[in-house]
């Protein structure tokens, strides 16, 4: 079987026991995919599925034949970076930056469902304007835990780039 892993085509032949986290970082290399709880407690693994954001410490390798896979190596590179990544940097989005590779990943999902209408806005501004607040970013991103306590320079550069 096959993965599409930031656009480069994966063998997976492993155990079928192996986590899609430990199949990132331990088999291809890619450990910019961090691993907290391993538990689906703290978001450090997040990754992209087909653009749907998961903790890949609670699914398996073999269940992703033919899937996209994106982690933080294929959002941006040091020269180029994703403006989401960029943001974190300008707002110091953490502090020992180890949630920070699930934080943007989970973000960027989050502002693709919104943008591609797969989920609604909740919040409405006093003129009646539905947009992003703050509140709402961090429910959106309560998936993501940073335990040195980043939310609300997380928050904000979230919130540059949605505008
Ligand atoms: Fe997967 Fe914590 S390592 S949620």
């Amino acid at each position: 079987m096959k993965l599409s892993i930031n656009g480069e085509q994966r063998a997976f032949e492993g155990d079928t026991r192996t986590s899609l986290l430990d199949f990132l970082r331990r088999d291809c290399g890619l450990t910019g995919t961090k691993k907290g709880c391993d538990h689906g407690q703290c978001g450090a693994c997040t990754v992209l599925i087909n653009g749907v954001r998961i903790n890949s410490c609670l699914t398996l390798a073999v269940m992703h034949d033919g899937d996209e896979i994106t982690t933080i190596e294929g959002l941006g590179t040091m020269d180029q970076m994703h403006p989401l990544q960029a943001a974190f940097v300008s707002h110091d989005g953490y502090q020992c930056g180890y949630c920070t590779p699930g934080q943007i990943c989970s973000a960027k999902a989050m502002l693709d469902e919104l943008a591609g209408g797969w989920a609604s806005f909740v919040s409405s501004d006093l003129e009646g304007e539905v947009r992003l607040t703050r509140e709402e970013v961090a429910e959106r991103m309560s998936g993501n835990i940073c335990r040195c306590g980043a939310y609300p320079n997380i928050v904000d550069a979230i919130l540059e780039v949605a505008e």
